[in-house]
């Protein structure tokens, strides 16, 4: 599945977005390494601290289906939106693949992609990957 086609699956998540107080929708779309695609939206709360993103939703979906191994993310906010994972999602997703492909659209709506540890340099860790 191309970057294109996996971002075309986070702009279906997006409708799904609960976000009556941000106003600002956000949809996911994880791949798994066989080929599964788990959409997430961000879905807010009349007490906002406890908004969850759309990367951590559809990763706690994934991962409560059975699924660990992610070969990539697409994320997107909507035309004109850049909308790169921020700093909790990128550790949520480091814990599971550290290495997986990120990709998110910039201002101009042009696809960029980035590796997960480029995003999160030095990540925290102290699980042996064998244990997990
Ligand atoms: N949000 C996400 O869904 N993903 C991100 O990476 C950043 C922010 C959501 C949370 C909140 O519902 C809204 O965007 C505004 O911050």
């Amino acid at each position: 599945m191309t970057a294109r086609e996996l971002m075309a699956e986070a702009e279906r998540a997006r409708r799904q977005s609960y976000s009556p107080y941000s106003r600002f929708a956000v949809g996911a779309a994880l791949l798994t390494r066989d080929g599964r695609v788990i959409h997430g939206c961000n879905i807010e709360n009349a007490s906002y601290g406890l908004a969850i993103c759309a990367e951590r939703n559809a990763v706690w979906k994934a991962v409560s289906e059975g699924e660990r191994e992610f070969e990539a993310i697409a994320v997107t906010a909507g035309r004109g939106e850049g909308a790169p994972p921020c700093g909790a999602c990128r550790q949520v997703l480091h814990e599971f693949a550290p290495r997986v492909w990120v990709y998110w659209r910039d201002e101009r709506g042009r696809i960029l992609k980035r590796r997960l540890e480029q995003l999160l340099p030095l990540a925290f860790d102290h699980l042996p990957r064998k244990r997990r």
